[in-house]
């Protein structure tokens, strides 16, 4: 069990569920635990009846757990105005509100929602040195993934950049001979400065999710949400990203034996068809099936949050393999 958790699946599967709860069961076992949610719709704060925000808040009624929400309009917005900020001071006046304008316009694409969540997770994993576990319910799978291979993806980038911004910074030495100003500019270059800033960024979060992180997938017991965890195991793994665990949530209670009426049955099969895809589950894949939790009447909150925690078979304490 690494320090840093995440909690991945399709829409709605039950990730802020199980997240919470297992948050509640690191807590219990005295943990210093943070919860970190990232959907704006329903998340932490419904299920600990509490509202959260941007920094961890201690949970009421909880010990050692805290929890913080991050609003992914927020954090585009927020993205956005630091990177005009850093323009501003670097272009001339003339065309800042041109590149205003486009900043805008690439802050509406799909990316710059993963974008600027992933920058502010690579910062709350930074910022954790007040806690043992961090448990991050993150967005959607597909997106999730995405996100995890822009490290790589940036540091390329950023490398290339660099290399271009030296080798223009000597040709204009070269320009001008015995200029010894433009050298001095270059090791002083505030835009180099924060490339290299971000690259060791990424690369601290390349190396945590690596070596420092632990994945779970949630999903329920339907066809189109167990073909969706092989698609996500997979893409996973292309990124040097093992699975630990599944966690199979919202299976149907089974009536009593004696029970015969029309609900009863109705029940019954569908215990029947769950259990064979549960049987798929097991055979097919080479992850484990760490948890199995029924579906409740009601919304998982409150004292219903800790039973769900107990249907979690993952071993809070133990050490990550040396
Ligand atoms: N085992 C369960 N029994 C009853 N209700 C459940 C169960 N698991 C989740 N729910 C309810 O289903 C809804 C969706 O669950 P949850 O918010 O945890 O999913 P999610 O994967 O985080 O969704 P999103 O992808 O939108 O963030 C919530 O109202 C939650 O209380
Ligand atoms: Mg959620």
């Amino acid at each position: 069990m690494h320090k840093f958790v995440f909690f991945g699946g399709k829409g709605g599967v039950g990730k802020t569920t199980v997240s919470s709860a297992f948050a509640l069961k690191c807590a219990r076992a005295g943990q210093r635990t943070l919860v970190v949610s990232t959907d704006p719709a329903h998340s932490t704060s419904d299920v600990f009846d509490q509202q959260f925000d941007d920094q961890p808040r201690p949970v009421d009624g909880h010990e050692n757990l805290h929890a913080m929400e991050l609003d992914p309009a927020e954090e585009v917005e927020a993205h956005m105005m630091e990177i005009k900020r850093r323009m501003s001071d670097q272009v001339s006046p003339a065309i800042v509100n041109e590149i205003d304008r486009q900043i805008e316009l690439a802050h509406q694409t799909p990316g710059a929602y993963e974008s600027a969540m992933f920058d502010r997770f690579i910062e709350v994993m930074r910022e954790s040195d007040d806690f043992d576990r961090v448990i991050f319910d993150t967005s959607p799978t597909g997106g999730t993934l995405r996100l995890l291979s822009l490290p790589e993806f940036l540091d390329d980038w950023i490398d290339r950049l660099i290399e271009k911004r030296a080798k223009s910074i000597d040709l204009f030495e070269k320009a001008a001979i015995g200029e010894k100003e433009a050298r001095r500019k270059l090791e002083e270059d505030p835009i180099i400065a924060h490339l290299q800033q971000r690259q060791a960024k990424f690369e601290f979060a390349g190396q945590t999710l690596r070596n420092d992180a632990d994945f779970y997938l949630v999903l329920n017991p339907d066809e189109l949400s167990i073909r969706e965890t092989d698609r996500t195991i997979a893409q996973l793994r292309d990124y040097d990203l093992g699975v630990d665990g599944l966690v199979l949530n919202r299976v149907t209670p089974a009536p009593d034996d004696d029970e015969d009426g029309r609900g009863a049955r109705y029940l019954r099969d569908r215990v029947e068809t769950e259990r064979e895809r549960i049987q798929v589950i097991r055979e097919e894949f080479d992850v484990p099936l760490v948890g199995t939790i029924e579906t409740r009447i009601e919304e998982v909150k409150g004292d219903l949050l800790a039973d769900v925690a107990d249907e979690l078979d993952i071993d809070v304490a133990a050490e990550a393999p040396a």
